[in-house]
């Protein structure tokens, strides 16, 4: 049985957290710390009612005298990170955020986060303004870049009477992902996995650029969810405006060229490459060294750029490679016969096919492929997250 540490700081949501209580006591082996404040929102009693034992509020309990730790060698916030398979913080308070992103070790609570190795999920509940003050969204840029997991709070009614961004989470989704944290975190380890994602860019003149229209979210849903599962993982990625969390290398290039360099650096030890980038197909023939001034006709002529996917084996003959091919408004069957003909031509293992032009893909939170492998194909369907996951368990 898992281990579960769940924190419960002082948002009003931490009455819902008794609900999460009870159901996660169904499956695993759970110990609460409520910290100073969520003990005077909520009455202790309802948790270790809910628990059906005591939870843990002190690091220097009443009357504590430092020969008996000298003794017995047993300290809660040692002891509590220790056994944790899984440390969750539900609801997270802005405090509670700022205090982990700083390092800050005042309470139990904070000690025990700073002392423990397992993974942490942290599930943010606050008002609006608060949850979108530039502090909080730095440190919780800080945290996923530390490799800390959030379930991010949902827009709806607060209560605190304000709309927008802060509820906590859905209680369902919050146990879908414990379920996957305890279940995953290393299924992936040892392995070396290089990710590819945006759009790259061709200049035209200092100033002009041929690119396209991908998000990158696809290609940093693949990478965090890699680094979720425990690979090492190495975004080599183009124009994008999202930030990677969870431990990445975060390589930054512009032009095809560039990638190319970046995927040839990397490739030799990588046990596994998915090419989700947007990769330009065309670049400018002839690239001014000034602005081309404005007002006037101007043809510009294109030549096709290297496919990169159609080199990866040469680089390296044994990695796990999957493609990504975007058609637009084409029939299933097409999509399915073109993304094969691309699986044997690029001699990759399996490819990520969709059709652009079907609804809006580029931007969105979720998105429809089908998986083409030499044996078979697979539809699949779900926010990008979920179509990650979906493609890591072909590795
Ligand atoms: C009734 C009430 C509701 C609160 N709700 C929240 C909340 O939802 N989110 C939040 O970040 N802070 C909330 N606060 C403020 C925190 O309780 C306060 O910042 C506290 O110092 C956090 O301490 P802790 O993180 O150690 O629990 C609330 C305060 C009160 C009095």
């Amino acid at each position: 049985m898992k281990t579960i540490i769940l924190g419960v700081t002082s948002s009003i949501a931490c009455f819902k957290a008794v609900d999460l209580v009870k159901s996660l006591i169904k499956k695993h082996s759970l110990e609460v710390i409520l910290t100073k404040s969520a003990g005077l929102l909520v009455n202790k009693t309802i948790f270790e009612k809910a628990l059906g034992k005591g939870v843990y509020e002190n690091l220097f309990y009443p009357g504590w005298g430092y020969k008996d730790y000298l003794r017995e060698r047993k300290m809660a916030h040692i002891e509590l990170a220790d056994r944790a398979d899984l440390f969750v913080v539900a609801p997270a308070t802005a405090n509670i955020i700022a205090k982990m992103a700083y390092g800050i070790a005042d309470d139990l609570l904070t000690t025990s986060l700073l002392a423990t190795k397992a993974p942490v999920l942290v599930c943010p509940a606050m008002n609006v303004n608060m949850w979108e003050h530039p502090v909080v969204q730095a440190n919780v840029a800080a945290l996923k870049k530390r490799g800390v997991f959030f379930v991010e709070p949902e827009e709806g009614m607060l209560a605190c009477g304000w709309g927008g961004a802060g509820r906590l989470a859905d209680l369902g989704l919050i146990e879908k992902e414990i379920g996957h944290l305890l279940f995953y975190p290393s299924r992936l380890r040892g392995k070396r996995i290089l990710v590819t994602a945006g759009s790259t860019i061709e200049p035209i003149d200092p100033v002009r650029f041929i690119a396209n229209r991908s998000s990158g979210k696809t290609g940093i849903a693949i990478a965090e969810e890699a680094a979720r599962q425990g690979a090492e993982v190495i975004l080599v990625r183009g124009m994008t405006s999202l930030e990677p969390g969870g431990k990445i290398l975060d390589v930054k290039i512009e032009t095809v060229n560039e990638m190319a360099a970046a995927i040839k650096k990397h490739i030799k030890t990588a046990d596994v490459m998915i090419h989700a980038a947007a990769v330009s197909d065309f670049y400018a023939k002839e690239k001014s060294s000034t602005k081309i001034p404005s007002g006037k006709e101007l043809a510009l002529e294109l030549s096709p750029t290297a496919k990169i996917l159609e080199h990866v084996r040469e680089w390296n003959p044994n990695v796990f490679l999957v493609g990504f091919k975007a058609e637009y408004k084409v029939s299933n069957k097409d999509l399915v016969n073109r993304a094969r003909e691309l699986l044997q031509r690029s001699r990759a293992d399996l490819i990520v096919a969709n059709d652009v032009g079907r609804k809006k893909i580029f931007g969105a939170d979720s998105t429809s492929v089908v998986l083409v492998s030499s044996k078979k194909d697979t539809g699949c369907q779900g926010t990008k997250a979920e179509v990650s996951r979906k493609i890591l368990s072909f590795l």
